[in-house]
């Protein structure tokens, strides 16, 4: 967007609310510590822990009428430190209850990243008839042998529960999988695999990822290894997660393989990439067509295809055990980035989740893409439903106006049809009193959705956050796109072009997003909707 559009929306809003602002600050200078939740950058409608630390959602599983959600945490600070696995349920993926720390670090070490499933047939012997286990399957980091520069202080363990996840025995035969010597060796996903019979364990090995298999979740065998030369190898890979998903248009199940690599990621830092190809048992094998998408080349010029080009969507897995009636394959992602995860401006907790998604696959001339959308458990969320009728936008329009104080919580679902020719780009941005903008949106003569969040706010904390502004390559096919948008006052997160295209990407305005707009640059186009303001989770 151009400093002629910029001045046009700032012309238009500030001259009223910049005076009303000004008094408000006043005001805010006096106020007594906000409430819980109500602090600054708070967000209203993602998962958040009450305090503290936290990174990757761990041991995502259903049971009992229970979404589970653990999650690395560090209980004694908002910096990174001793990992155990914090712990909050839900009945709708969108409201959550926390509960005790699920996991404490030990001799051993400290509680990495996992996975849990429930046991149905006992096959752990962990439980009892009748009443599975859930068997969490995590990594043990061991600081001692990190510092002593051994190469073997990254393990798989388990732990199991007979009380729908309450309390937690760590297995006395641990760890179930030990370290042949391999610096980067965790992240264990586990999954039961109906064809071959045997729960399948995928964990990340520096640059690749360990395929083992089992009969009971105690005695583990190495069957395969995928990934050295494909994908994006710019930095350590973690956290992998492998599932089956079926494609209607071609009557065929494909497998996932979701991977995070950090860095490396698209716009820089962490980011997770996947593959599409076949699982048989034994071997994931890539896909023919999508092969050339991801092969590492010989010159070190790598590609990738990416779950989220945003800068803050990392680790994110599925969640294990949904009903087959429901039969939704569930994504959650951390929403941070290592490269300024430690130092963002948020003083009683760090970091949020994604919303969670619902991943599909969806047929492409390319061979199949990944497709994500909320989960509709997220409508429930809205407040009254605003439609934005079809309109001609030349220049801005204004889609929401809020007073100061107020902040932009909603999602957006929107159709640009009509682009024009000529036009450079469109998309929406958000104002404050402050004059901070973010820009989101499509730029037609590059061919790219872009996300700027460079004069958007605090960025004080790292050279990184704003250094750029963050591009998603898409071609558009057409005159006609569709946007969808949850703005949550310190995070945007974009699914565009079908749910092809996701960007999450983290802001920090120093006051709330009041305004919002839709804008064309150099043409028109065409924008309907609904804009759906979204109530507190909290
Ligand atoms: C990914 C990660 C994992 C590791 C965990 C430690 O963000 O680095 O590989 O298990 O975080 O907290």
């Amino acid at each position: 967007m151009g400093i002629r559009l910029i001045s046009i929306v700032f012309c238009s809003i500030f001259a009223l609310f910049f005076m009303q602002c000004q008094d408000m600050s006043n005001e805010t200078e006096t106020m007594a510590a906000p409430e819980l939740y109500q602090e600054r950058h708070r967000p209203q409608v993602h998962f958040s822990p009450k305090e503290k630390w936290m990174n990757d959602p761990n041991g995502m599983v259903f049971f009992e009428g229970e979404y589970h959600l653990f999650y690395q945490y560090y209980p004694d600070s908002t910096i990174w430190g001793p990992m155990h696995w914090g712990h909050a349920i839900s009945k709708d993926l969108v409201h959550w209850e926390h509960l005790p720390i699920a996991l404490y670090p030990d001799s051993l070490g400290y509680i990495f990243s996992g996975s849990a499933v429930v046991d149905w047939n006992n096959t752990s012997g962990l439980g009892s008839e009748g009443a599975p286990p859930l068997i969490a399957i995590f990594t043990y980091h061991d600081v001692e042998g990190e510092r002593a520069n051994t190469d073997t202080f990254q393990s798989q363990a388990i732990a199991y529960s007979n009380d729908r996840g309450r309390t937690w025995t760590k297995y006395e035969g641990n760890p179930v999988i030990p370290n042949p010597g391999i610096r980067d060796f965790r992240d264990p996903k586990v999954i039961w695999d109906a064809n071959s019979e045997q729960w399948v364990m995928v964990f990340a090995a520096q640059d690749r990822v360990k395929i083992y298999g089992s009969k009971n979740l105690k005695d583990w065998e190495h069957l395969s290894d995928f990934g050295e030369n494909f994908g994006d190898h710019g930095g350590v890979w973690e956290c992998p997660d492998l599932f089956p998903l079926y494609l209607a248009e071609e009557d065929k199940t494909y497998w996932v393989l979701l991977l995070s690599i950090n860095p490396g990621g698209p716009n820089g830092g962490s980011a997770t990439q996947y593959f599409i190809g076949d699982f048989d048992g034994q071997q994931f094998i890539l896909d023919d067509r999508f092969q050339p998408y991801v092969k590492k080349k010989e010159t070190g010029e790598e590609q990738a295809v990416w779950v989220d080009y945003g800068r803050d969507n990392y680790a994110g897995v599925t969640w294990s055990d949904i009903p087959k009636e429901d039969g939704r394959r569930i994504f959650i992602g951390w929403m941070s980035n290592w490269d300024y995860a430690k130092v963002v401006p948020t003083e009683v907790w760090r970091s949020a989740m994604t919303l969670p998604r619902t991943l599909t696959l969806v047929a492409s001339a390319a061979g199949p893409r990944l497709q994500q959308a909320w989960v509709e458990e997220v409508d429930a969320l809205a407040m009254e439903v605003q439609e934005k009728k079809s309109e001609t936008v030349q220049d801005t329009i204004n889609l929401i106006k809020l007073t100061p104080g107020e902040s932009v919580v909603a999602r957006l679902k929107l159709r640009v049809r009509s682009i024009s020719q000529g036009i450079t780009s469109f998309g929406i941005m958000l104002v404050n009193a402050e004059k901070e903008y973010y820009l989101l949106g499509y730029n037609v003569a590059k061919k790219h959705f872009f996300s700027n969040r460079t004069s958007a706010g605090d960025h004080s904390f790292s050279d990184k956050f704003a250094e750029a502004i963050h591009i998603a390559p898409y071609e558009l096919v057409g005159d006609e796109m569709d946007l969808d948008i949850v703005i949550d006052r310190s995070s945007v997160e974009l699914l565009a072009a079908n749910g092809t295209v996701a960007l999450t990407d983290l802001v920090f305005p120093k006051a709330d997003f009041h305004h919002l707009v839709f804008f064309t640059d150099d043409g028109s186009a065409e924008v309907a909707g609904t804009i759906t303001p979204l109530r507190s989770i909290w």
